[in-house]
């Protein structure tokens, strides 16, 4: 979800729904506002997009200076106006991203004390909370502070008073908020690009924060209620909304502008010109840790997993990785000599930024390979270890995804280096070989008619099946996962010697299965078991190059034919056809490409 909150002196509903839009990649259930009048409290709520919200105020407008807002990933709820925040409990209104754990006690309690709760949200509660306060006699400020120390959970909390129309109180206990500081009007927001057309001076609140948000005074206290100092910084985020160009959709921009971004952000690793990494400090030495921990969620989980192939295979560093949720909890031993990596795009996923504060406590030295450089992760790390691919819109990771690939097979190289497995020259060749991944990823983008007719035939299928081997078997997940994250066919990735185990007894010809497999020192492998499918009946797109093509020897219903690339580089190339088959399936099926039922871009909730 993402909230915002403004303490203003013009009309602030066409603000908050503005700010709301450049935080509806978090959520876009239902949105709404309230804001205060002439000590009126006004509520204005819709199901769905921003876009109902903004036609319910068209008809129905909101008058008032001060405000808040939500965009609605529902959690506690299904999403519909009544679950629709802002919620309201006797003149106290209140926005709210993440969880109250302990929701369900508290309910209990209120609902014996008298009060009613007209949404199944866990939201409500907190309303509730502060409103008992009020009227045992205590002042806004206090009312909150006392109900704040009740929730147990996760949570980011925006409260506005009838009684004081020169206050929000924010909270912060998990999921990010920020303050933003203008000119006798003061701002709240889940992040700095919300506030970003307001003002770039923000103070970004500590977990157990809370603040007294006026016209011309922020007080920030912590959890005890003393007052506590917090930074102010120039935040870097622009006003500039970005759009689509003349592209159909974000996610189509993005796959288009990978070519840019991996070359920019593979140049800040390596030197293109010397054939060597570029300094950089780190907070551990490669050639001294003894294994390296990875951890992430979805797309940036997969990144993680390819690049396990690629520390262990040219620096013969062990790497441990796991989807961030199970990381936490498997309490696999973990050393202080080691250094551990997270890999995320919005860098405030609540699961990875849980395990990145466990395997902090535990000592370990943390690497944050983020897009967005005033993350929570990026805050919390020992060193970032940024991916350039700029603001990426469409929830289906794209961009983002190809470029935490080169940084990260760029550090592979670094730590190779350093450990001593990979020679100067080595490095040299293979510094050159990332550098050819921008003009091959060009070549692959030319093959969309190609791609956009083999899509038109798998949006008439309800199951797909991706198979690859080695750094591909990953792939094949993530070729799997974009598919059923935005076109909902039915798909899943196996690594193609785990066909036999299992899958092999799916294969029929009303389940397509495609095949990433570049001409390599294991295709002959992966050429059995496309023998394995077709002996079924089974159908095969085959993604190869033109070697892989003339060695198959084998029927296939597509062959995708790639330039031949080094293998380094290789899951970077074939990431784009596999994009691109998933970007045109949804096209065909009619889907919401860039806003997947369902999903959310930044999930902060456990
Ligand atoms: C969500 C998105 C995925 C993304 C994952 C991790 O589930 O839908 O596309 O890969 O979060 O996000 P992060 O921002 O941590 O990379």
């Amino acid at each position: 979800c993402g909230i915002v909150g403004i303490v203003g002196h013009s009309q602030v509903a066409p603000l908050i729904v503005d700010a709301l839009k450049r935080l509806e990649y978090r959520g876009y259930d239902s949105a709404g506002v309230a804001t205060i009048e002439n000590g009126k409290l006004g509520r204005r709520r819709a199901e769905g997009k921003l876009i109902n919200l903004e036609r319910r105020l068209k008809e129905d407008p909101l008058e008032g200076t001060i405000g808040i807002g939500h965009t609605r990933w529902a959690t506690h709820g299904v999403p519909n106006e009544t679950n629709a925040h802002p919620h309201f409990s006797e003149g106290v209104a209140i926005v709210h991203n993440g969880i109250i754990e302990n929701f369900a006690e508290l309910r209990d309690e209120l609902t014996r004390d008298g009060y009613a709760f007209t949404s199944q949200t866990d939201t409500e509660v907190v309303a509730h909370l502060v409103a008992r306060e009020l009227a045992k006699g205590l002042k806004p400020v206090e009312a909150a502070h006392k109900a704040l120390r009740r929730l147990s959970g996760a949570f980011a909390l925006a409260i506005m008073f009838k009684g004081d129309e020169d206050l929000i109180v924010g909270a912060r206990n998990g999921p990010p908020l920020a303050v933003g500081h203008g000119d006798g009007e003061m701002f709240l927001g889940s992040d700095a690009i919300a506030l970003a057309p307001f003002t770039n001076a923000v103070t970004y609140l500590e977990d157990g924060d809370w603040a007294e948000v006026r016209r011309n005074s922020v007080t920030i206290y912590d959890i005890d209620g003393n007052k506590v100092d917090r930074k102010r910084q120039q935040s870097l985020s622009t006003s500039f909304m970005v759009d689509k160009g003349n592209r159909r959709h974000f996610m189509e921009k993005e796959i288009h502008e990978q070519p840019e971004v991996i070359s920019h952000t593979l140049a800040h690793y390596v030197d293109f010109v010397s054939g060597v990494s570029k300094p950089l400090e780190l907070p551990f030495d490669f050639a001294r840790i003894g294994r390296l921990a990875i951890s992430a969620c979805g797309t940036a989980y997969l990144a993680g997993l390819i690049s396990k192939y690629w520390f262990e295979r040219y620096a013969r560093l062990p790497v441990d990785i796991d989807v961030a949720s199970e990381f936490r909890y498997r309490e696999m031993p973990l050393s202080a000599n080691d250094a551990a990596f997270f890999i995320s795009q919005s860098g405030e996923t609540a699961d990875t930024l849980a395990s990145l504060r466990y395997c902090r406590k535990a000592g370990m030295k943390i690497g944050a390979v983020v897009n967005v450089r005033e993350s929570t992760m990026a805050r919390e790390s020992d060193v970032v270890l940024p991916t350039l691919a700029g603001p990426e819109i469409g929830v289906a990771s794209t961009k983002a995804f190809t470029c935490q690939l080169s940084v990260l097979a760029s550090l592979a190289v670094r730590a190779g280096v350093a450990r001593g497995t990979i020679s100067r020259d080595e490095e040299k060749r293979l510094v050159r070989e990332l550098s050819e991944a921008p003009r091959f990823a060009t070549q692959v983008l030319k093959l969309d008619e190609q791609i956009e007719r083999i899509a038109r035939e798998l949006s008439r299928y309800k199951d797909v099946l991706y198979l690859g081997r080695d750094t591909n078997f990953p792939l094949a997940m993530e070729g799997a996962l974009k598919l059923k994250e935005i076109s909902y066919i039915h798909a899943e990735g196996y690594a193609g010697g785990e066909l036999k185990h299992g899958p092999i007894a799916l294969i029929d010809e009303n389940m397509p299965v495609i095949v990433i497999a570049p001409y390599d020192r294991i295709f002959e492998k992966t050429v059995s078991n496309m023998q394995e499918v077709a002996a079924r009946g089974g159908k095969i797109i085959l993604i190869t190059d033109a070697k892989g093509a003339a060695q198959a020897s084998i029927k296939t219903m597509e062959t995708i034919i790639l330039p031949e690339v080094p293998e380094i580089i290789a899951p970077i190339v074939y990431a784009l056809p596999i994009q691109m088959l998933a970007y045109f399936t949804a096209v065909f099926m009619g889907t919401d490409v860039d806003q997947p039922r369902n999903l959310a871009k930044s999930v902060t909730v456990e």
